[in-house]
């Protein structure tokens, strides 16, 4: 069943100058953190480590959503929990099989969860979502924030949101890349849970009331 929606801003849009300010900014309006940690190999970009997980730990009280775009994610899910990360999602073109790597998640206190790139079918994770805490589907190619939404990605939200129910799990549907006020509605509207939101929140005056306009914006 469609769960209450959460918002969870990404902050690799905030300013990694003034980050404690950024996510004070947010924590009382938001329901995660969204972290998206690349290695330059799986994605070509680098973004955030080890050491920047464990300093948002020390400021914030938000589940730390760490989204890991990296070719290798099982060798640093010990260190991941240590610097205090909450959920890790790993990408299903990474590891197609899936089942290790959710069981080693567990084992050392990770929640688990799989993501979809735009190209790669829903069938690809549906024998896998019952491993899982929460689907990610991408609706840009991951990498970079500020991208245009991809709305062809909406059938396999539907898809998911009925295999999700019909199996009555209880599994997360996250969608990630170009959500903002004009596309938040469409991706709710096809049964997503989680939003992730970077450009539309803070690359804007006021992330607070940014966050509470992407809500009315599913409601309205
Ligand atoms: C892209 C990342 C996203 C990104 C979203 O690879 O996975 O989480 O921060 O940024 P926006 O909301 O700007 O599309
Ligand atoms: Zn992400």
């Amino acid at each position: 069943m469609i769960k209450p929606p959460r918002i969870a801003p990404s902050v690799l849009a905030a300013d990694f100058s003034r980050l404690g300010e950024e996510v004070a900014r947010v924590e009382p309006h938001a329901d995660l953190l969204h972290v998206d940690v690349m290695d330059g190999h799986f994605v070509p970009n680098l973004a955030v480590g080890i050491p920047v997980i464990a300093s948002l730990r020390r400021i914030t009280e938000l589940p730390l959503d760490c989204h890991l775009m990296t070719l290798n994610p099982d060798r640093y899910l010990e260190a991941l929990k240590e610097a205090g990360a909450d959920i890790v999602t790993v990408h299903i073109e990474v590891f197609p099989d899936p089942a290790d790597i959710a069981a080693q998640a567990r084992a050392v206190g990770l929640g688990f969860g799989l993501v979809i790139n735009p190209p790669t079918p829903v069938q690809a994770v549906e024998p896998f979502v019952e491993l899982t805490d929460m689907v990610l589907v991408m609706s840009v190619d991951p990498g970079f924030g500020g991208q245009q939404f991809d709305q062809t990605v909406l059938g396999k939200v539907e898809r998911l949101r009925k295999f999700i129910d019909s199996a009555a799990l209880g599994t997360d549907i996250e969608i990630d890349g170009g959500i903002d006020l004009t596309t938040i509605r469409s991706a709710r509207d096809a049964g997503a849970d989680v939003f992730v939101a970077g450009t539309s929140v803070f690359r804007t005056d006021d992330p607070a009331a940014a966050i509470e306009e992407l809500r009315e914006a599913m409601i309205v």
